[in-house]
């Protein structure tokens, strides 16, 4: 009820009465209006089926939902009215449009529940058919805090929360503000657990065993069950590419809260709000979609695990020693394509044959990735190797069955190639034969009738005939019945020549339908091989930002970490990655720092404007963070105990807008940092107190320090 109708009528959606309206003004399409037997006109505007999507599109980003009814009769067969559903319904979290979609970036849709006594969320990713959920159980503020740290990671653009989280207006302001997702409230129906996690289970029984992890976590499973609700009811059938849900527990990062993220300027720069200037501009040298995604997904959740982390830092090692190797990986992964999302449309059943030849393009390389992988001999690589599919059956499958160049269309034939299907190769053979036919038919009677001009040919709503000149119609013989007349030529069909173009025609039209409904098996036999099709992909994109690491480490001459659990962070001649790259003619002076948790825990950093202050606190937060993700970092030596969490407090941006003075939010966020920081935090906190007078912000920077 609450989204527009896109109504499909001929080749065109059509809208009506206030959706018309609606959609009118924001797309700026001509407003009609059409008798519908009320008293008024209904006012009406409509699109063109085939950029339908482009409308749509610009309907969701704007916010609006929208609901897309189509035929689902084949209107040729079907009997008075041809019979419509609505098939989905797109909205900012669901959309699949590959143009309202960044490559580099997931698109989620989440699902928060929260009660008095904890917290679960669940998101899911519909174009590439990642579900993740986590929970925190505790006292609300606790857990609504850990939700919007979490919520900050996730950075969802659609949200379904319950009624409890819509009634705390706090919480609800801050992910309005910092978040700006759509948001919908659906109320709670006070299921039984055992009812969500039926639902949950049968979700995915067709891929998974029920998960036993997850059994355990009442929150995630009423949060993944109300997630998986809410698209059910709007994607309908389209959902098997979604075939796991993996639990995780937020412990298992480091935990960066959302100003921090902001303050470190990773994903986009304070001031401007864009990627240029930020971290990630510099790190990010991968070469797939799938890539780029995962080594956002990296910085969001940085490593505490030594092991995983040097694990990352072995391979990212390895390829910054042997350039070949690393040369002719990058090469590699250069023809594949977003294999995750073009999966996902496979599944979904919106793809055309391009998507197949783009999937077949990406899994070519696969076998010659794993060779050099394999030469490697790295533990790491060899690991991954064992584990990456060369996908040789649906490459196979892809390559026998459709041209090089398809079309498009999937309805106009032109699809499938020679050899796939006999019975198609005949009935194209047979529509051959037909052309040659009518050009024997022609000679003949040019020859019976003795005009030069007469002529055989075609269009779509007369069909096959014979045209004479006005000039020759004398000479017309007997068995030339007359089909047109236009103005300077008349038109004939011979019994002759309807049983030809029966044949042409029936043969033409049959070998489309057959090229169709190959093509739809192609599909399903792909669509089988999903889960393998999602773990390649997951493959792919780690050999990809590891690579992207090694790149950006020999550019920009970074070093290996080293990493303890003692607390000690030890770097020689540190440097801010970013600022570095600004500075011109390598300017850039490099700094050292040593802390540790005895007597180098707190370091006080005094000097001149302009000195350089913000920017080597700044360098100490990104190199630990680098650290973590498994990347090397900006130093010539460097040592780093592992950090449960990074907080920072930088600069002073006023929130006038959720009510709070400068001076409050910078409060609330000290606050938020004394009560959250264990001894294994690193904090760094730029200009404490500047909120308030010299001596007032004196007192509270000792005090916070003590
Ligand atoms: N190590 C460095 N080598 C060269 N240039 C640097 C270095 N660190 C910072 N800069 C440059 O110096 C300028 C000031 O840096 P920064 O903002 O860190 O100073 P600050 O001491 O925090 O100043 P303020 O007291 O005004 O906050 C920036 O333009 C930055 O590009
Ligand atoms: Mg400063």
């Amino acid at each position: 009820p609450d989204a527009l109708l896109f109504f499909r009528l001929g080749d065109f959606y059509e809208m009506f009465f206030e959706d018309a309206i609606t959609a009118s003004r924001e797309l700026e399409i001509a407003l009609t209006k059409r008798e519908c037997g009320l008293e008024e006109k209904a006012p009406m505007c409509g699109v063109p089926h085939h950029v339908a999507e482009t409308y749509i599109s610009r309907l969701v980003d704007k916010g609006y939902k929208v609901a897309v009814c189509d035929q689902v009769e084949d209107p040729a067969l079907a009997k008075g009215l041809v019979k419509r559903e609505v098939v989905r319904v797109v909205t900012p979290g669901t959309i699949l449009d590959a143009n309202s979609l960044n490559e580099k970036s997931n698109n989620f849709l989440a699902s928060i529940f929260v009660d008095s006594f904890g917290a679960g969320i669940c998101y899911v990713d519909h174009s590439t058919g990642e579900m993740l959920t986590t929970e925190f159980i505790g006292e609300q503020g606790i857990t609504l805090g850990a939700i919007l740290d979490e919520l900050g990671k996730i950075m969802p653009s659609e949200l379904i929360i319950n009624r409890a989280l819509a009634d705390d207006k706090k919480i609800f302001n801050a992910i309005k503000n910092k978040i700006a997702p759509f948001i919908n409230i659906i109320e709670d129906e006070g299921s039984e657990l055992t009812a969500y996690l039926k639902e949950v289970n049968d979700f995915f029984k067709k891929y998974t065993e029920p998960k036993i992890e997850l059994q355990s976590k009442i929150y995630s499973i009423i949060s993944a069950a109300r997630l998986i609700k809410y698209l059910k009811a709007t994607q309908f059938s389209a959902l098997e590419h979604i075939t796991d849900i993996q639990y995780y527990e937020s412990e298992q990062y480091m935990l960066m809260d959302i100003s921090t993220r902001t303050n470190l300027e990773i994903h986009e720069t304070m001031r401007r709000r864009d990627k240029k200037g930020a971290l990630i501009t510099i790190l990010d040298k991968t070469k797939t979609a799938m890539g780029g995604r995962l080594l956002k997904n990296w910085l969001e959740r940085p490593l505490i695990d030594t092991k995983l982390i040097n694990n990352r830092l072995d391979m990212v090692e390895y390829l910054t020693k042997n350039p070949f190797v690393s040369e002719e990986i990058k090469e590699m992964l250069h023809g594949i394509y977003d294999i995750e999302r073009l999966s996902s449309k496979i599944t979904n059943g919106n793809c055309n044959a391009r998507d197949m030849i783009a999937l077949k393009q990406s899994i070519k390389n696969i076998p010659d990735i794993r060779a050099i992988l394999f030469n490697t001999g790295q533990e790491q690589f060899l690991k991954i190797q064992k584990e990456l599919d060369p996908l040789k059956d649906v490459y196979k499958l892809i390559e026998d069955s459709i041209i090089e160049e398809p079309p498009l269309s999937l309805r106009d034939g032109g699809l499938i190639k020679k050899g796939f299907n006999t019975n198609l190769d005949e009935l194209r053979e047979s529509s051959m034969h037909g052309k040659e036919w009518l050009s024997e038919l022609e000679k003949e009677e040019k020859e019976k009738t003795g005009i030069k001009t007469l002529k055989v040919g075609y269009n779509r709503v007369t069909g096959y005939y014979i045209e004479l000149r006005k000039t020759s119609v004398d000479l017309v013989p007997d068995n030339y019945i007359r089909k047109q007349t236009l103005a300077n030529s008349e038109r004939y069909y011979t019994e002759k020549l309807k049983e030809i173009e029966n044949k042409i025609l029936g043969a033409e039209g049959k070998a489309i339908e057959i090229e169709y409904e190959i093509f739809q098996q192609i599909r399903e036999l792909v669509k089988k091989e999903i889960t393998r099709l999602q773990k390649t992909s997951r493959l792919l994109a780690i050999i990809d930002v590891i690579l992207s690491f090694s790149i950006v480490a020999n550019a920009n001459n970074f070093t290996r970490p080293s990493l303890n659990r003692k607390g000690i962070i030890d770097i020689k001649d540190g440097r801010h990655p970013v600022v570095e790259a600004t500075i011109e003619h390598q300017l850039f002076v490099p700094n050292d720092s040593y802390m540790d948790t005895r007597h180098n825990m707190v370091h006080v950093i005094t000097g001149p404007n302009m000195a350089g202050k913000s920017t080597f606190m700044r360098q100490i937060a990104i190199i630990t963070l680098l650290a973590q993700i498994g990347s090397f970092v900006p130093a010539k030596e460097a040592d780093i105990g592992i950090v449960d969490r990074i907080f920072t407090r930088i600069g002073a941006s006023d929130n006038l807008s959720q009510g709070e003075s400068t001076f409050m939010v910078e409060m609330n966020e000290v606050s938020n940092i004394l009560k959250h920081s264990t001894k294994n935090s690193l904090l760094i906190l730029d200009e404490v107190g500047r909120g308030t007078s010299t001596y007032d912000g004196l007192s509270i920077a000792w005090a916070v320090i003590e």
